[in-house]
Formats: structure tokens, C-alpha cells, sequence
């Protein structure tokens, strides 16, 4: 177990590159299970949650190999149709599997994901696109044993726009015999990247980038290499970190657009930022943060995964900023460890009423997942004094080397092993 011990009040400043996007891997990974052939994936992120995905591919039989900063993926011979409860307990995004095993062979048992460290998160509308599909699918013993014949294309409605099931619908309706048109489907960059790939593997979509999708089913792919696009959160989470610490950032980055809703409430919060030769930079010498509302929402609206890093940013705010989760009620494990460094925030149903203060002051505060440690260490890198994070594991599910990105911008951050829990 490791822990960050964090001395804070550093100007940041410097240039940092954005990694591949983890939640596009996720769903990119599971993708190459449609078929027979070899797949490269570049740009792949060095992260747990990625680690977490090749060992349900390999324990599927898959060859999963690093290469160069990207995953050669050979799922010519599958020996299971089951991911266990040992990784889907790790990892939601495991039921992506659920998805191209289904189409491709007929059956899959995937274990139900349980708890979350918020929630709920339900999978009521991959279960129901399924159905859609023709599948029978029945919960045994805390999984799904989903059977079918070859899937049959449907329309299928999702009353609330999921990037999860959109994916497990776009990944299933691949292989269906007939049209499959999936309304309200989610357009966050990592499905429409999903529907790319897809296309480069030779399946047949349109309305790509927009909430109507529409898959005519092809009856194989075939080979097919592709890059990952930038995590997007990732790059959030450092500009935020040069803007709560005064400092001043250079981030090398690819489709800037994808991160509009965040850069535009940094303008709002007083910055200016510039994008040229795919650099997004600013310089946060003299800035005090005006204190900005967020509502999140589906893309293009404020990521969720962004809202614990802007309450962090927030409270050093000039006044009184109201954070409100439209996507999870009750994400908000961060706003008491946030407290313990000075903040103050208040809960109000799914809202973070932050009310800015002049200083935070370090403290020992804990992880209690992956976006809620990432506020936590912004919050650190800007208090006085020494603050130490516990339970990390929780960041290296879903930042690539946070510590060094953070270091090369000047950070005083060290990772250090620790028998504290
Ligand atoms: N929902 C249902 N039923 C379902 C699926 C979702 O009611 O069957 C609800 C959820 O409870 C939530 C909303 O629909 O209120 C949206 O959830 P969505 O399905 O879009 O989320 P997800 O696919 O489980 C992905 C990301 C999350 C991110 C959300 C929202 C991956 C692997 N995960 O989750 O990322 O918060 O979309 O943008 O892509 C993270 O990276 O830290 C993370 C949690």
C-alpha cells in the first residue's frame, strides 16, 4: 500500500503530455473479442483499470501483449465465456465483455458488479438491450447467464443516456443479423471512439457522434489497428492543478473540444486560455478563482468525472459556488476529507455548496475513489504545510503516473510505502 505526502503552496509550471484515455481503452479493449484476428491498440494508459482488463481477457483466453506503449490483442481462441466475480468486483467496466461474448459465441456469464464507492450504478440497460437483441438472461448465483442464438437487430430506446450500455449495445448489435438503431445513445467521445473503431474492424455505422445510432450487422470483422484519443479527465485534472497552485501550464493535447465544457468554466473562474499547435496553455501568475456554479451533465455538459476536482479548485474561490451532480446523487466522498484541509463545503442533496476560503492547510486525509483522490490532491498541492493521502490505489486505477506528470510541473509529491489503511 503507498501513500502521497504532498508539501503544497508550489507555483506548478511547466509542460506536461495527456495520456490515452482510459475509459476508452475500457470499452476498445472488449471490442477486439468480436473477432478472430490480431488488433494494435496504441496510446494504451499505463493503468490498473487497464491491468484489470487484460487479466479478464487473458483469464477469456485472449493473448494480451504490451508493445510499445500499446496492447497487441489475439482473440483467435476463446476457452471461457465467463468473467468472474474476482475481476468485475474490481472494475464496473468489466461488463463490456458481456456485449461481444453474447454476440460472438452465444453466451456469456458475467458477474453482476455490486456495490460502488458511490451509487447506485445500476446495468438495467445493458440487461434490457440485450433482451432487445433476442437474449434470454437470467441472474444465478450473482451472475448473468445470458444465451442466445445469433442476435437479432431491435430498437432499442434508452430512457437515460448510459455510456456503458450505448457501448455493450453498439458492441453486441455488431454481429446481430438486421438493422439495430440504439435512440438516446450516449455521445461521449470514448463510445463515439468505440463506434470508429468498430468501423475500422469493418462494422457498419452511421449516425456516429450523434444520439441516433444505427448498425447494420455484418456477419465478421476483421483486423484493425487504432489509437486511443487523450483521457480527457486526465487533462482536466492537470490545468486544474496549475490553476488551483498559481501556476502556469503547457498541456500537449489532441481535440481540445472534448474538454470545452472545463476550459470554459476555467475562463469563467477568470483565466485565459490559449490552443495553438496542440498545446492548451495559461498562466495563472495573480489569479484568484471567481467562484463558478457546475451542474454536470451528459456530454458536451460538465463531466461528473470532473466534479470533485472543481469543488477542489473552488474552495479557494472569491465567494459561493453550488456543485450539483445531475449524473450520481450521492458522489460527494471527497467534500469531507476536502473539509479536514480548511474547506468549507456543505452537502445539500446532490449539491456541494462551496464556500471559498482564503488558505487551505495540509492535514492527512484518505483516497475513497478515483476522482475523489484527485481533488484530494489538488487540494494538497495547494495547502500550507505537509498533506498526506491514503489508500492511492484508488488514483492508480485511472491516472498514469500522476506523481511524475506532477513532479516534471515542479510538484513537491512523493510516493511512499505505508502499513496504514
Ligand atoms: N444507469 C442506469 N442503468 C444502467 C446504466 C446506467 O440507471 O444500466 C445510470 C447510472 O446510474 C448513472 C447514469 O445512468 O446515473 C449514467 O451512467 P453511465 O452508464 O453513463 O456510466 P458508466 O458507463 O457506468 C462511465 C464511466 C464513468 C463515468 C460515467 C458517466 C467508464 C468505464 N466509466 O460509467 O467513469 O462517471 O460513464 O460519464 O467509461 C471514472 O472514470 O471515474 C468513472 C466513474
Amino acid at each position: 500500500m503507498d501513500k502521497f505526502i504532498i508539501r503544497g503552496g508550489i507555483n506548478l509550471k511547466g509542460r506536461v503530455n495527456v495520456s490515452g484515455a482510459k475509459n476508452a481503452a475500457l470499452a476498445i479493449m472488449p471490442a477486439c473479442l468480436l473477432h478472430s484476428g490480431v488488433n494494435r491498440l496504441e496510446n494504451i494508459p499505463e493503468v490498473n483499470d487497464i491491468f484489470t482488463m487484460m487479466k479478464l481477457m487473458t483469464h477469456l483466453g485472449v493473448k494480451v501483449d504490451y508493445e510499445k506503449g500499446g496492447l497487441v490483442i489475439d482473440a483467435s481462441e476463446i476457452k471461457s465465456q465467463e468473467a468472474p466475480y474476482e475481476h468485475v468486483k474490481k472494475m464496473r467496466a468489466s461488463v463490456y465483455v458481456l456485449g461481444p461474448l453474447l454476440s460472438r459465441y452465444g453466451y456469456a456469464k458475467v458477474s453482476l458488479p455490486g456495490g460502488c464507492a458511490w451509487g447506485p450504478r445500476p446495468i438495467n440497460l445493458h440487461l434490457e438491450a440485450m433482451k432487445k437483441l433476442g437474449a434470454e438472461i437470467d441472474i444465478e448465483n450473482g451472475y448473468i447467464i445470458a444465451r442466445s442464438k445469433r442476435l437479432n437487430g431491435a430498437h432499442i430506446h434508452f430512457d437515460i443516456s448510459s455510456v456503458g450500455a450505448t457501448g455493450n449495445a453498439l458492441l453486441a448489435a455488431t454481429l446481430a443479423k438486421g438493422t439495430t438503431k440504439i435512440s438516446n445513445a450516449a455521445i461521449e467521445p470514448e463510445i463515439t471512439s468505440l463506434a470508429e473503431f468498430l468501423v475500422k474492424m469493418g462494422a457498419r455505422i452511421t449516425g456516429i457522434g450523434t444520439n441516433q445510432l444505427e448498425i447494420e450487422g455484418v456477419n465478421e470483422l476483421k483486423a484493425s489497428d487504432f489509437r486511443i484519443i487523450p483521457d480527457r479527465i486526465e487533462a482536466g485534472t492537470l490545468l486544474i492543478a496549475a490553476a488551483i497552485t498559481n501556476g502556469s501550464i503547457e498541456l500537449e493535447m489532441e481535440y481540445p473540444q472534448y474538454i470545452d465544457a472545463v476550459t470554459s468554466k476555467l475562463e469563467d473562474s477568470g483565466l485565459k486560455l490559449l490552443y495553438q499547435n496542440n498545446i492548451l496553455s495559461f498562466n495563472a501568475n495573480n489569479y484568484m478563482p471567481q467562484s463558478v456554479d457546475v451542474l454536470t451533465a451528459i456530454y458536451p455538459g460538465f463531466p461528473t468525472d470532473m466534479q470533485a476536482q472543481w469543488t477542489a479548485l473552488m474552495t479557494l474561490g472569491n465567494s459561493t459556488a453550488t456543485i450539483t451532480d445531475s449524473i450520481y446523487q450521492d458522489r460527494f466522498k471527497h467534500v469531507p476529507e476536502l473539509n479536514r484541509l480548511g474547506a468549507r463545503i456543505e452537502i445539500i442533496r446532490n449539491s456541494a455548496v462551496v464556500k471559498g476560503v482564503k488558505k487551505l492547510t495540509g492535514a492527512k486525509v484518505m483516497s475513497t475513489d478515483l476522482r475523489a483522490s484527485a481533488s484530494l490532491v489538488l487540494a494538497g498541492l495547494a495547502a500550507e504545510g505537509e498533506t498526506e493521502i491514503l489508500r492511492i490505489y484508488h488514483l492508480d486505477r485511472g491516472y498514469q503516473k500522476i506523481e511524475e506528470k506532477l513532479k516534471k510541473l515542479g510538484a513537491d509529491i512523493q510516493r511512499v510505502p505505508t502499513s496504514e489503511f
